[in-house]
């Protein structure tokens, strides 16, 4: 156990290192934005936006739920005489990748922003660095995936275990998004090299959110395997339903991948049916997602009847909300709620036309990957750590509070950033104040707020990176403490067999996916578009 530990360790150190440094580029941003700081000589906003990007939305989440997924794998398939040579060959794989994007990031070579939209041109590393990174996560992927087998040849007839079918969804889920980002590169990485003369700019980014939008998903499953399947430990819960919960999962394999236009309801080039079509698909999307709030909830309300509790608010009183993992996973629902509301008036094509080029969208996805996602995992760390280590938490009252700083800064900020978008202030610029244009007095106090928002955030990343250092200092021995995951309630209905085949649904969400993008790919690469030879704009 203790080899697998240490793997697991691996990954959860690197994606804490991750989000660390992330949080650093970000109070800045957010400061300089507000011209609450003269921006130092070392500032370069658009290098640090870059970094704060991928640290977070690429390195942060992705080291979580490999990690994560190795975990539940690990603990839920038991194999005498394990290797672990293909897992850490991954994490190497991905370290190595992230170091080399990192670098060229922070050496000013590679100022594209997370999207790297063309025509803007980075250095070779990046590509590069990103691409190893995506190919470290599939071998972590073909580790769950040849546990998954192993435990199909050594026990058939049995459903795979709830944690490990949703961790292997999600990789499949992952594996076919990834294939964006892998098209995307090959077009990249030569012309990065100057090898080939322009590059097909509308067609690198639709690649991008063949890839983009699925990305989002995969944090959300990741934070979902947490909910579902390991958070009613921490209130005397069960599992709503085993089916409903494979349902939610196969689900979003289906339907993750074939949205990723809704990114691109403004960019031109790209028929409006596909647009349409994506659209509607995008509202297909949202429904695990209510299905998982229902489950959730439900949850919670038969662990309260149990206690003899009754109704919505005694529910709610119910609940641990002093235990650190629990309050970060409850508070980074109640994040989801904003951050679901304001993704549905997003999918919508006319109301995107108002908000899409504005700070609005940044409230948006901070609400979403800085909610539920990055605070779940916060949160599940807290529960992780001593689990793999054998130590006590340190700290356990500042986890607490950097779960509830966590949520009121996210809170403040997104929705100052909701708002200012509302009145026009732009995204992806560094200076906003206009020369203190009307227009731009009226949204310089969301600014503010959001900055202040944004200085809580730090705040509650240093209070969790004092928790971290401080278990690893204070060094103190716990008792074994038990790894163990949520069950259905005793007596419930068998699962249908429809929703065990995982590897044949995973052949229906890529033919999805393939029939969602055949229209516009084929439409791009014969719009005879120019090929923009690329540039640095910094
Ligand atoms: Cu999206």
């Amino acid at each position: 156990m203790q080899r697998m530990n240490r793997l697991v360790l691996a990954h959860v150190y690197t994606a804490t290192v991750a989000v660390c440094l992330g949080a650093v580029f970000g109070v800045l941003q957010g400061l300089s934005r507000a011209g609450a700081i003269g921006v130092p000589v070392w500032f370069d906003y658009y290098r640090m936006l870059t970094a704060h990007g991928v640290l977070m939305a690429l390195v942060f989440t992705t080291f979580f739920i490999t990690g994560l997924s190795l975990f539940v794998t690990y603990r839920n398939i038991d194999r005498p005489g394990r290797k672990l040579a293909v897992g850490w060959f991954g994490w190497w794989l991905m370290l190595i990748g992230t170091v080399m994007a990192a670098v060229t990031i922070l050496s000013g070579n590679a100022t594209v922003l997370y999207t790297f939209y063309a025509p803007l041109k980075a250095s070779p590393s990046f590509y590069l660095g990103a691409t190893l990174l995506v190919l470290g996560t599939w071998v972590v992927a073909f580790e769950v995936f040849e546990n998954v087998f192993y435990f199909r040849r050594t026990t058939p007839g049995t459903p795979i275990p709830l944690p490990v079918f949703m961790a292997a969804c999600t990789f499949l889920m992952w594996i076919i998004a990834t294939l964006g980002v892998v098209a995307e590169m090959l077009l990249l990485i030569p012309w990065s090299f100057g090898w080939t003369p322009g590059v097909n700019v509308m067609l690198t980014r639709m690649f991008f959110w063949y890839f983009g939008h699925p990305l989002v998903y995969f944090w959300i499953m990741g934070a979902y395997i947490i909910w579902y399947t390991i958070l009613p430990t921490r209130y005397g819960g069960s599992i709503f339903s085993d089916g409903l919960s494979r349902l939610t999962f196969l689900m979003l394999l289906l339907l993750s991948t074939p949205v990723g236009i809704h990114h691109e309801f403004m960019e031109p080039g790209i028929n409006s049916k596909w647009k349409l079509l994506h659209m509607v698909m995008t509202y297909g999307v949202a429904i695990p997602s209510f299905l998982t709030a229902f489950a959730i909830f439900a949850s919670f309300e038969i662990a309260a009847i149990k206690k003899g509790r009754r109704g919505f608010v005694q529910t709610v009183a119910s609940l641990p909300w002093n235990d650190p993992f629990f309050s970060a996973c409850a508070y980074g629902m109640l994040l989801f709620i904003l951050g679901g509301f304001g993704g549905m008036v997003n999918a919508s094509y006319s109301m995107d036309a108002l908000v899409h080029n504005t700070i609005w969208i940044v409230g948006h996805f901070h609400a979403t990957v800085g909610g539920p996602a990055a605070l779940t995992f916060i949160g599940a760390t807290y529960w992780l750590i001593p689990r793999l280590t054998g130590r006590e938490l340190w700290g356990k009252g500042v986890a607490l509070w950097q779960t509830r700083l966590w949520f009121l800064g996210m809170l403040v900020m997104s929705l100052s950033m909701h708002y200012a978008g509302l009145l026009g202030a732009p995204r992806r610029t560094s200076e906003v104040a206009y020369a203190s244009a009307a227009v731009a007095q009226s949204w310089e106090p969301s600014m503010i707020l959001a900055a202040a928002g944004g200085v809580i955030l730090f705040i509650s990343i240093c209070c969790f990176a004092a928790v971290a250092v401080g278990t690893l200092f204070k060094n103190e021995k716990t008792h074994d403490q038990l790894a163990d995951f949520a069950q259905p309630e005793p007596g419930s209905d068998a699962t249908p067999a429809a929703l065990q085949h995982l590897f044949r649904w995973s052949v229906v969400a890529l033919a999805l996916a393939v029939l969602a993008y055949s229209g516009p790919f084929i439409e791009l690469f014969h719009s005879n578009a120019y090929l923009a030879p690329g540039m640095r704009t910094w």
